[in-house]
């Protein structure tokens, strides 16, 4: 029997991470340009503004973004985002480079990096669109220093930080800010002092730019936002502020050893961890110093998870932590003699926090991110309470807090847009 010739396939190069599931991205239309893939294959998330041309996807019951970018970029921007996720930079999670593509016919066309969407992430202009400028810019700022702290520590210069290029998340209150576009990032060793300041410039250049657009979009209807110099002046003086508290050398004498504890505990409030302290002792006392490599985020995130398996963002792991301990002094209270605080964490999650989460209705699970809705929650009930006189009751703050908060609110998960996609 005579095989059936194959009809002939355009080539593709396929490079993916296996946890995403690759099978389910073989049969996308790759040997079209984005642009003109049909519209049945896209979700319409909104996105911020940029060049290139990026879509959004479903596969397999997860979102992904794919951007197109000519060669040797899309390789890069993978890489670099695979390292900045080994390095515990937030960013978005790149899970795969798609390259040597061609048409039917045989034309090659641009590589493309697909990057995991980023889910309950919202992009500047969408946040400003629900509040204004002037009552984000301190969560704001502080999300966007911190990002570029957190690079800098690890050792990676953006080259194109901007507004438009950073993800931001609510977190118990405050922001945590994602990069999202990492085409001209670069990894070194350490940074000298003279690259971070040239990537504060360009942060400043950039910032600068994005507001005064803004100011002109917004027109005369919304109250004037500050001045773009002031904000700017204040990303640099958030960042150096930062920077320095988690860097700056330390002298002191040697009855004042009870300053390298503090310095440490201090570490740990800002929410960092130090791999490793340098002490130097000479005939005055004693020098500490922290490289900013070993300088690590995340404390209060890695000890929810230890504690729990759950995964959070630093704020909220620092309240949900924070529960934790008070449900500890209450089963203490109640009688048990000694709780480990293992213990009291797993019993808070079977007793607690698991309950509270899966009492939201499903139909809201789309509004907020699990740890969100529990830190929400828990602000819910203080309020109640305050208003009542006495402690409410946990299981009717739930039901208040569901049907007069979260039912109003906007989806989160995928802010899907009313416009275009591009
Ligand atoms: N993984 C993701 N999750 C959520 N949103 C994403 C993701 N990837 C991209 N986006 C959205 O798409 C926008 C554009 O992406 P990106 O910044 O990577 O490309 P670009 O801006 O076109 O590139 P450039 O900044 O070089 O012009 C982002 O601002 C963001 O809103
Ligand atoms: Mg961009």
């Amino acid at each position: 029997m005579t095989p059936v010739p194959e009809a002939e396939e355009a080539r593709t190069r396929i490079q993916m991470i296996p946890s995403v599931g690759p099978a389910e991205f073989l049969d996308l239309p790759w040997e079209s340009p984005l642009e003109e893939w049909p519209s049945e294959l896209l979700v319409q998330a909104t996105r911020g503004l940029g060049r290139h041309v990026v879509r959004f996807v479903d596969r397999g019951g997860a979102l992904f973004a794919l951007k197109e970018l000519q060669a040797p970029l899309a390789e890069r921007e993978y890489r670099l985002l695979r390292r900045l996720a080994a390095e515990g930079v937030p960013a978005v999670e790149g899970v795969g480079a798609v390259r040597e593509r061609e048409t039917a016919d045989g034309e090659p066309l641009a590589d493309i990096v697909v990057t995991r969407y980023l889910e309950f992430s919202l992009p500047l202009r969408v946040m400003i669109a629900r509040r204004p400028l002037p009552e984000l810019l301190d969560r704001l700022l502080d999300a966007f220093a911190g990002l570029l702290v957190r690079l800098h520590l690890a050792g990676f210069f953006w080259g194109d930080c901007s507004l438009s290029n950073t993800l931001f998340r609510r977190d118990a209150g405050a922001l945590a800010a994602a990069l999202v576009d990492a085409e001209t990032c670069e990894h070194h060793a350490r940074l000298t002092d003279g690259q971070r300041a040239y990537d504060l410039q360009i942060a400043e250049e950039n910032i600068f730019g994005e507001l005064l657009d803004l100011e002109a979009q917004a027109g005369e209807t919304v109250t004037p936002a500050p001045d773009p110099a002031d904000i700017v002046a204040d990303v640099r003086a958030r960042y150096e502020r930062l920077w320095s508290d988690l860097t700056a050398e330390e002298v002191f004498a040697r009855h004042e050893r009870h300053r390298l504890e503090e310095r440490l505990r201090r570490l740990n409030e800002l929410g960092f961890d130090a791999e490793e302290v340098e002490i130097v002792s000479d005939e005055h006392g004693y020098r500490l110093h922290l490289e900013p490599g070993v300088v690590e985020p995340g404390h209060h995130r890695r000890l929810l998870a230890r504690l729990t398996g759950l995964s959070a963002q630093e704020n909220q792991a620092r309240r949900l932590l924070a529960d934790i301990a008070s449900f500890r002094r209450a089963l203490e209270e109640r009688g048990e003699r000694f709780v480990s605080e293992p213990a009291a964490a797993g019993r808070w999650l079977a007793e607690v926090f698991e309950p509270t989460v899966a009492s939201i209705p499903r139909e809201l699970h789309g509004k907020r991110d699990a740890a969100e809705v529990f830190h929400e929650l828990l602000e819910h009930r203080w309020h109640l309470s305050e208003r009542a006189g006495h402690e409410v009751d946990f299981d009717e703050a739930v039901r208040s807090y569901v049907d007069t908060v979260l039912r109003d609110e906007a989806d989160e998960r995928a802010v899907v847009s009313d416009e275009a996609a591009g």
